[in-house]
């Protein structure tokens, strides 16, 4: 039987950081404001040349450098964004392209907000048991600072830019062990940037809308829900779960989730303070600093879990 493991992980964080008093400087709010709601400290924002594409392309080199996996060896690649550089062609071609890959393995990416990088870990997966590829690259990127209205206090406080990435390969002992991806579109118009191109002229939103209490709502219930679904399903119980990897949305959320599992807080690999919220880079950087910081050990048991607009969320159980 062929399964899927995590081979290497690897992120990058734009070198601009910008703290909450910072912000404060820019919108009327305050650190005390943004951190008793959110848990957010400081959040990295990308220069002119950090395109989504180059903070992917960084984050993949180390994630191919911790798997010992040149770049030609991949056979699939697939970036999870919501700010792509360019409507077409997608940000994965061009990962391909900066990263030298020459043998003509697919490459597309996936829109599914702050869940993207998870919606990629479970077609990579599909991908490798089904015997369509051996070596995945996946990568969650996105530079959120360039559409986030900066005089908009509700929403600018929020966000960061960034990129994580894995390497996915098949392997005889399982790695991912269950997934449970969700998205419900009646709640489309609850967290969205709802522009579009027409005839050559942008339409509608230029920013990101977001009613913040129902998303907070809902993510609750949706992710407490999931979360035990999927350990559910996999007849894993809560208490041998080593690592919660969570979205890092806001530590509030994060922590009400922990609790339904009855995970205490020591569990949970918490980057919010200092990232913010990423979107599809969320959960990878959050799991690359957590094995770069020895917290995470190989064997393992992880449980990542996010929500973003759509709405659309999930759940991946895995052994590192
Ligand atoms: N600084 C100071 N005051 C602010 C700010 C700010 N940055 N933003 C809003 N306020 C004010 C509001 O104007 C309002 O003032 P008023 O009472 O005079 O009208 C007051 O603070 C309270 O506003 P609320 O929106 O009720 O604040 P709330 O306690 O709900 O917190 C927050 C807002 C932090 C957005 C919260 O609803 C939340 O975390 N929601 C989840 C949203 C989220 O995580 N979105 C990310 C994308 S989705 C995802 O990734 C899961």
């Amino acid at each position: 039987m062929t399964y899927s493991r995590i081979l290497g992980v690897g992120s990058f964080l734009p070198e601009k950081r910008m703290t909450n008093d910072d912000l404060a400087k820019v919108v009327e709010t305050s650190d005390e404001w943004i951190f008793q709601r959110t848990g957010i400290k400081a959040r990295h924002i990308a220069d002119d040349f950090d395109t989504t594409s180059n903070l992917a392309v960084k984050a993949a080199r180390r994630a191919l450098q911790q798997a010992d996996t040149a770049p030609n060896e991949i056979d699939l690649i697939i970036v999870g964004t919501v700010t792509g550089d360019y409507a077409f062609p997608s940000t994965a071609c061009l990962v391909q392209q900066k990263l030298g890959i020459t043998n003509n393995c697919p490459a597309f990416d996936i829109q599914a907000a702050c869940a993207g990088f998870m919606y990629a870990m479970v077609m990579a997966d599909a991908y490798i048991r089904g015997g369509l590829a051996k070596k995945v690259l996946i990568i969650g990127a996105e530079t959120l600072s360039r559409i986030v209205n900066w005089q908009d206090r509700n929403t600018c406080v929020l966000f960061g830019d960034g990129a994580g990435a894995a390497v996915l390969g098949a392997s005889d002992e399982p790695g991912i062990l269950h997934s449970k991806m969700c998205a419900d579109g009646e709640f489309a118009s609850v967290l969205h940037m709802d522009g579009r191109m027409n005839n050559g002229e942008w339409n509608g939103a230029k920013f990101i809308n977001m009613d913040g209490q129902a998303v907070f709502k809902f993510a609750v219930k949706a992710l407490s829900e999931v979360a035990k679904d999927t350990i559910t399903e996999a007849n894993f119980p809560a208490e041998k779960i080593d690592w919660l990897v969570p979205h890092q949305a806001n530590s509030r959320i994060i922590d009400a989730t922990a609790k339904h599992l009855g995970l205490p807080r020591e569990k949970v690999i918490l980057t919010v303070a200092e990232h913010a919220n990423t979107s599809a880079a969320s959960i990878p950087l959050a799991l690359d600093e957590g094995i770069r910081e020895g917290k995470i050990k190989r064997g393992q048991h992880l449980l990542l879990e996010g929500i973003g607009g759509g709405f659309a969320w999930g759940a991946v159980l895995l052994r590192y």
